[in-house]
């Protein structure tokens, strides 16, 4: 899709040639409008604010984020429909709302262009990143394995606001990781008899298009050799082969120390041998939600360049029962030497990760973060709203917490308590790869833990936030918006003066 910021303003909004235009009301104007309409932001549109006043006395604009009044060929504008939407208080998350509520509306194939007008009193300029963000996610549709597919008819949206640097920024960051997310989206959605780890593998190679990035894929035979003893256990019960994808972005002075991101790339987990039960199963084809949200990360990454280095590590198998795969109890030598009983084949996330965290210490990282659809307890603790943070690193989770608010992808920080790690012990091993059923998205982080020696460490379990189930149906895209902002704080960050970043140690370790 097409986003374009246009210092328009209402009156020039009004006569836009367009098939609908959009304001997002904030709440305080209703009331205030009969004194304001001479008010300059009203000069020029007074026909619309006239033909809306007695709409808006009678009550037709209800109360509430998103509620919304839509006309057809409404006199006072030159676009075939009118909507004006309520979107609270004018902040970005308000904003997001209201017009994710709009454009659902506006599904319709001969709704093509719209205008966006962010220009009233009240509006954040942090609506634009917000507007484009709302319109993509109301109007996505996933086509590749329909033999008649309806591809989303929107293609081109004017965001109305007035100009300035910040907001030029917002919506270059907006574009960005609105084809980021989608990105993200069209991995996750698709079925893993179409997103096998060779499939996904080629797709990461196509980042390799884009300035400053470079893509390698490590195959069965170059894992063997690195040692990856974890995550070849669990790629061995499938015939599809395994990748092993690292992607660089080398935006930064060479040799800085990277930020490093680790997908949890299980194209399909059956729980191998410990196989799952077959109610819903097929939403496990999302197990590589976080691969695609690190793909998608490194996508908008790639369009922004900013001045840093990120390195995307993505171990990507399937997991499946087979006279070949791995069995309960069977011991298994990760990369890092330690040794793991795994006594339940179902947590393969953190056996494939656990050697992709070993690998990230070679890259000597400034911090690493890894993003998993990791347990069925996380989802059990914060549902659908809120990702799982877990880091010993204080500093490095304030930024990620921070880095969710300020992107609208919120995250919530879980203990690490290491009384956690009690049930990880085993008779036969240096580890078991489950401790029972109590705490069970801290246990794995626990485990991950274990592998991530002096990095500065975090993990993100999205097991409850990478894809929505029921009807709607299909992956949301996050963590990117979360990602993303991280790394664009952290390229903030190292492009500072030298006099606040000398005295900034590259390692920390809580
Ligand atoms: N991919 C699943 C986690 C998952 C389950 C995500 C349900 C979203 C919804 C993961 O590999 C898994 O199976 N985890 C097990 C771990 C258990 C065996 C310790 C789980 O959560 O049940
Ligand atoms: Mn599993
Ligand atoms: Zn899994």
């Amino acid at each position: 899709m097409d986003f374009e910021l246009k210092p328009l303003s209402l009156a020039q909004a009004t006569t836009a040639q367009t098939d609908a235009l959009v304001l997002a009301w904030p709440d305080h104007l209703p009331d205030t409008l009969p004194d304001n309409v001479s008010g300059p932001w009203a000069q020029g549109a007074e026909g619309l604010l006239a033909w809306l006043q007695p709409l808006l006395k009678s009550g037709e604009l209800e109360a509430g984020v998103g509620k919304q009044l839509v006309a057809l060929a409404c006199p006072a504008v030159a676009a075939r429909r009118l909507v004006v939407v309520r979107v609270g208080d004018g902040s970005a998350a308000a904003v997001r709302k209201g017009l994710v509520v709009a454009f659902s509306g506006l599904k319709q194939p001969h709704v093509k262009k719209a205008v966006v007008y962010l220009g009233l009193p009240g509006v954040t300029e942090g609506a634009a990143r917000a507007a484009m963000l709302a319109v993509a996610d109301a109007t996505y549709q996933f086509t590749t394995t329909l033999s008649k597919p309806k591809p989303r008819s929107l293609h081109k949206v004017i965001v109305a606001m007035p100009g300035s640097e910040r907001v030029e920024q917002l919506v270059a960051e907006g574009r960005a990781l609105v084809s980021g997310m989608e990105l993200a989206k069209e991995w996750a959605n698709r079925p893993a008899n179409h997103a096998t780890p060779t499939l996904l593998a080629e797709a990461a190679e196509k980042l390799g298009k884009h300035p400053r990035v470079k893509v390698d894929v490590l195959g069965p035979k170059e894992v063997g050799k690195l040692g990856m003893g974890a995550f070849m256990a669990v790629a061995q019960g499938s015939v599809e082969p395994l990748r092993f994808i690292v992607i660089r972005y080398n935006g930064g002075v060479k040799g800085q120390a990277p930020v490093v991101l680790v997908g949890k790339g299980i194209t399909f987990d059956t729980g191998g041998i410990s196989i799952k039960p077959a109610a819903e199963m097929d939403e496990m084809k999302f197990d590589m939600g976080g691969a695609a949200s690190v793909l998608g990360t490194m996508h908008a990454i790639a369009m922004l360049q900013p001045h840093i280095n990120v390195v995307a590590l993505i171990p990507s198998c399937e997991n499946m029962p087979d006279g070949r795969a791995v069995k309960p109890g069977d011991v298994v030598t990760s990369m890092s030497g330690q040794t793991i009983e795994i006594l339940n084949t179902d947590a393969e996330g953190r056996l494939i990760l656990c050697d992709a965290l070993t690998y990230a210490e070679r890259l000597n990282p400034s911090s690493v973060v890894d993003v998993a659809t990791l347990t069925g307890a996380c989802v059990v603790a914060l549902g659908s709203v809120r990702t799982g943070l877990f880091s010993p690193d204080d500093a490095l989770a304030s930024k990620l917490s921070s880095a969710g608010e300020q992107s609208q992808d919120l995250c919530w920080r879980m203990p690490l308590d290491d009384e956690y790690a009690e049930g990880l012990k085993s008779n036969f091993a240096d580890m078991g790869n489950v401790a029972g059923r109590m705490g069970g998205a801290v246990t794995a982080a626990k485990f991950l833990q274990k592998f991530a020696g002096n990095l500065s460490w975090a993990h993100l379990d999205i097991a409850g936030t990478a894809w929505k189930s029921g009807a709607a149906k299909g992956s949301t895209g996050r963590p990117v918006p979360l990602l993303l902002q991280y790394v664009l704080n952290e390229a903030a960050l190292q492009a500072a003066p030298a006099s606040v970043a000398v005295d900034k140690p590259k390692r920390r370790r809580s």
